[in-house]
């Protein structure tokens, strides 16, 4: 039985999702990384060349398969079949992913599939427009903030560690017109749910981060 949900917004690179993945460990909970059904899209979208047409995209989408399984506390993503987890990480996928995410269509096609995962899981997710959209009865809302320097350098450090050779002011601006693109869509832009509580992550550790939110958990409703 599903006892509430978690709702984390925030701009790209705040650290929602290693906050999110912290938090549902030790509450024992479910995580639902929203970011990464926007990326499967946009992954699907680079590699068919997708013109950002939403009555193309539609027709393109409701013959798309797009999945997610989770498995020893993992999400893991399926488009079309093929196991794609690792793929949308990689170059500039966020992006198409951000794009994608500002037609209608592909808002609608994912938020039916967040709602369901969201009601029958105790759990945590993170995104854009959780609290503001998918879940406005969310138990618990938190809107997740960091300088945009500090949010270019977390990214900036991640993709090094993954081998990809980078430059940071690239990784910066990257981040600073994502952001604008995430905020100033018609549909869904990120911004703060009125209830949310906001947390500026710029001095404190994703440990901190998480404690704080748990203890808003601990004392009942934080919306
Ligand atoms: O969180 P992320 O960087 O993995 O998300 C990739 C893109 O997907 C992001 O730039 C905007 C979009 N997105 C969205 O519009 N709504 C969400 N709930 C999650 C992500």
């Amino acid at each position: 039985m599903k006892e509430y949900n978690i709702a984390i917004d925030g701009p790209s690179g705040a650290g929602k999702s290693t906050v999110a993945k912290l938090l549902a460990k030790k509450l024992g909970i479910m995580y639902l990384d929203t970011g990464a059904l926007y990326r499967t899209v946009g992954l699907k979208a680079k590699r068919d060349g997708w013109k950002e047409d939403n009555a193309l995209v539609s027709d393109l989408l409701s013959a798309t398969d797009i999945k997610a399984e989770f498995s020893g506390g993992r999400q893991r993503m399926y488009l079309d079949g093929e196991d794609v987890t690792d793929a949308i990480r990689l170059g500039d996928v966020s992006d198409y992913g951000s794009r994608f995410s500002a037609l209608p269509c592909v808002r609608a096609a994912l938020l039916g599939l967040q709602r369901r995962i969201a009601a029958e899981n105790t759990s945590v997710l993170d995104g854009r427009d959780i609290g503001t959209c998918v879940l406005p009865n969310a138990e618990y809302k938190f809107y997740l903030t960091a300088s945009v320097e500090e949010r270019a350098r977390r990214r900036y450090e991640e993709l090094r560690a993954k081998g990809e050779d980078v430059d940071l002011d690239r990784v910066k601006a990257d981040i600073a017109a994502r952001d604008k693109r995430d905020m100033t869509r018609e549909i869904s832009p990120l911004r703060k749910a009125d209830d949310a509580v906001e947390i500026d992550s710029d001095n404190m550790t994703a440990e901190e981060v998480a404690e704080r939110m748990i203890s808003f958990v601990k004392n009942g409703r934080s919306a």
